[in-house]
């Protein structure tokens, strides 16, 4: 299982972490498909000049249901094996989830379940904590949650801006994404209730 399909709606910053470490030989894996649903989205147009397969599927109109059918089309038709959002800012369907079933992972920039949602950073600073961080979890149908596969820890300082915040944490996020995925891959893992238990 090393066909990763890449679904992303912007920047693109972790999925580029993910083609680096895989350049590297820091991760054993082939970046199978590149789907946005956003046809402006940067991350497209950075995945077409490393070379990699990369299609843009518009999400705009369309209901959960049919959109999730049109990316399924396009994963299959690459055989990928994993599934990695990576600023993917929509939900999926219990439809699509099935067709992949704990083989959808998520990253986000707070230590879940704490601040879900959009703007984590701006709520962790806006809450008063003094630590942070990333969550990379296995999807499921409810947002930003799923059991939890890796976290990584950074401290909230005096004098953090949402954007000193989210920098501290993104370079986390390139890490702990592509350790996570290694972790999946190789199966080193099991499940219990909600517990990802490692080995
Ligand atoms: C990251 O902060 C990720 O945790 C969240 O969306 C952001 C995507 O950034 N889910 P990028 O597009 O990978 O640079």
């Amino acid at each position: 299982m090393k066909r990763l399909g890449i679904l992303l709606s912007g920047r693109g910053s972790n999925f580029q972490a993910i083609a680096d470490n895989i350049a590297a030989g820091r991760l054993d894996a082939e970046i199978a498909i590149v789907i946005s649903n956003r046809p402006e989205a940067p991350g497209l147009e950075i995945a077409r000049e490393r070379g990699l397969p990369a299609i843009s599927i518009p999400s705009k109109g369309l209901e959960r249901e049919p959109y999730d059918r049109l990316l399924l089309a396009g994963l299959d038709e690459r055989r990928v094996e994993l599934v990695c959002l990576a600023g993917y800012m929509r939900l999926l369907s219990a439809a699509f989830l099935r067709a992949y079933p704990l083989r959808v992972l998520n990253i986000h920039p707070s230590l879940l379940p704490a601040f879900p949602g959009l703007d984590a950073q701006h709520q962790a600073l806006e809450h008063g904590v003094k630590y942070s961080g990333c969550t990379v979890h296995f999807v499921d149908e409810h947002l930003d949650a799923g059991p939890i596969l890796l976290q990584a820890v950074v401290p909230v300082l005096e004098d953090d801006t949402v954007e000193s915040l989210s920098a501290r944490i993104l370079k986390e996020e390139h890490r702990t994404y592509t350790e996570a995925i290694r972790i999946v891959l190789e199966g080193r893992y099991r499940i219990e209730g909600r517990r990802v238990i490692r080995w």
